[in-house]
């Protein structure tokens, strides 16, 4: 399936949102330090409303340790400078969508990374600076399950508070809800 990452995401409830996303669509959601909240928030719990359970997460500590785990797989960054448009992409199970923070976008460097496969943007009228990000996400990972035909993945293995994290060992903390 596809997979949707976060890049140190700061508003909670965009991050519900995509973690129902993640739950209606089958798509993992990735996250990757620092984040801007805790996984208890309220907020985030709240916007995520009962589908938590229902959705894979998964939290990285930084962006090299996502890499790892992505190894091989295309990686597509999307950003409102982009001049190539999402729609115009094959996708392909495995794809992972990286999107920046709230409201900075993704930083330069990350960009830059060679590591990617293309940077991606989504279509807006002149003068508009950016969609919401849980949005943007809903859009991309929409068009990449419609080119498969909404089909249904295997069940997913759900990310349970006992294993929320790459690379370190879990805590309460952690717990996506
Ligand atoms: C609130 S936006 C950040 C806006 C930031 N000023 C920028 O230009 O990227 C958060 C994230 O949503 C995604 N996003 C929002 N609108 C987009 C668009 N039209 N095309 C591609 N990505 C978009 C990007 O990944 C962005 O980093």
């Amino acid at each position: 399936m596809f997979r949707l990452a976060f890049h140190t995401p700061q508003i909670p409830q965009n991050t519900g949102n995509a973690i129902r996303t993640a739950a209606t669509t089958g798509c993992e959601l990735h996250l990757i330090r620092p984040l801007g909240f805790d996984l208890s928030d309220t907020k985030l719990r709240r916007a995520g409303l009962d589908y938590h359970d229902l959705a894979s997460v998964t939290v990285f500590p930084d962006l090299d340790a996502a890499f790892e785990t992505w190894c091989g797989a295309r990686v597509f960054a999307f950003t409102t400078g982009a001049r190539k448009i999402y729609s115009d992409i094959r996708y392909r199970p495995g794809d992972v969508l990286l999107f920046g923070p709230e409201p900075t976008g993704l930083p330069p460097d990350v960009l830059a990374d060679r590591r990617l496969t293309g940077r991606l943007r989504i279509p807006m009228l002149p003068g508009r600076r950016s969609l919401n990000l849980s949005n943007a996400a809903a859009i991309a990972v929409y068009e990449a399950w419609r080119q498969h035909d909404f089909a249904v993945p295997p069940e997913p293995v759900r990310r349970s508070p006992a294993q929320p994290e790459a690379g370190r060992p879990p805590s309460e903390a952690d717990e996506p809800g």
